[in-house]
């Protein structure tokens, strides 16, 4: 029997609406806190049993209707030798930021040879889910190019924009070293059975309508493109991206995600013949079950109208979450009525 999730993600009728939560792996678990004890982020995600075991805790507890790959957006940078690191609390910091062509032309294209571990994680984690799908990932050029341009977190973005804006020829060449290793990262993944995959474009709302579609749109595209040549449904997702998900979808996404900003209603007005995911406030867990349900209920109700709709949160599970209010989370939506 084909998932709900795969049925949804396709815009096919549905035995109830899938629900999974980005970010459902990690430090909201305890089981993940313990497994990670002593070991780095980039070290635990090139470890093929720890990548197997993590991405299953949240399937184990939640019953979750996909898993989504444990790694990170810049796993792929440090494979090719990026130097860089994920510094807990902080994320990702690039030890040289880019700044010129020759910094760009000094980043490796990514191989399937530079990641092994990344084949045989997903190799063992398709046998051991069975019937629930595993959601490649990769980060999209404008997310990734932001951490290796300002060299760690930005809220501004300025350095990465001032580029964009400044060296059209400098921005070009770095988006497309980046879109050609997001795409071979999601072929890998793909490659070794992973039933479907999500563009995160995380920080795409910092962008007007039309720079994303004069500088990052087309890159995105590529990237989305080669996914699709592959067979697999493609979620594309940003936050803050309210006037910018009609261009998300037509970047080449079967799904668009939606963070909680925008009503979901809006959403499926603004994609047109796509499907949707999400868009709980992740912070609602943190109110009483039953205002976090009432709102997830009206989420399913508006989602009845998309062409097909993934229930999620808007954006990453918060490390504070009580799993247990997840996992009724999880349950109401699995269970309300069609
Ligand atoms: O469960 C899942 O969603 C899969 C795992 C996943 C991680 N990162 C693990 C991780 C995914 C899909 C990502 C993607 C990612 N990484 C994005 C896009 C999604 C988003 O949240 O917008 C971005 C922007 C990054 C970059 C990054 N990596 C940040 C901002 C951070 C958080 C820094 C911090 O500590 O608060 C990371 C580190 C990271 N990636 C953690 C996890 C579980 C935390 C590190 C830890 O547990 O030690």
């Amino acid at each position: 029997m084909t998932s709900a999730f795969l049925l949804a993600a396709r815009g096919e009728p549905v035995p109830h609406t899938p629900v999974w939560f980005m970010r459902q792996a990690g430090r909201s678990l305890p089981e993940y806190l313990e497994v990670r004890k002593g070991v780095g982020m980039l070290e635990s995600c090139m470890d093929p049993d720890l990548v197997t075991e993590i991405t299953l805790q949240p399937v184990r507890r939640y019953g979750v209707d996909a898993a989504i790959f444990f790694s990170d957006i810049v796993l792929p940078l440090k494979a090719v030798g990026v130097d860089l690191d994920i510094k807990p609390g902080i994320g990702p910091v690039v030890a040289k930021p880019v700044e010129t062509l020759a910094d760009v032309e000094a980043i490796p294209d990514l191989t399937a040879e530079h990641v092994p571990y990344i084949d045989r994680a997903v190799r063992n984690l398709v046998s051991e889910l069975g019937e629930t799908p595993l959601i490649g990932f990769a980060g999209a050029p404008f997310t990734v190019a932001s951490y290796l341009v300002e060299g760690g977190p930005s809220k501004e973005h300025a350095r990465t924009k001032a580029m964009m804006f400044g060296a059209p020829d400098v921005w070009d060449a770095l988006m497309r070293k980046i879109a050609g290793i997001a795409a071979t990262y999601l072929e890998v993944q793909v490659g070794a059975g992973a039933s479907a995959v999500q563009l995160f474009d995380s920080w795409a709302g910092a962008l007007t309508p039309a720079d994303y579609e004069a500088f990052v749109m087309p890159h995105s595209a590529r990237v989305l493109e080669r996914a699709g040549a592959l067979g697999v449904p493609r979620i594309h997702f940003g936050v803050g991206t309210s006037n910018l998900l009609g261009l998300m979808g037509a970047a080449g996404a079967d799904v668009v995600g939606v963070d909680w900003r925008t009503p979901l209603g809006d959403a499926i007005d603004r994609v047109g013949d796509r499907c949707v995911q999400g868009n709980l406030d992740p912070t609602l867990v943190f109110a009483p079950t039953e205002v976090m349900t009432a709102r997830a209920a009206e989420i399913v109700e508006a989602g009845r109208r998309a062409k097909g709709h993934i229930f999620n949160l808007g954006h990453g599970v918060i490390p504070s979450t009580d799993p247990d209010q997840l996992k009724r989370l999880t349950e109401f939506v699995q269970t309300y009525p069609r």
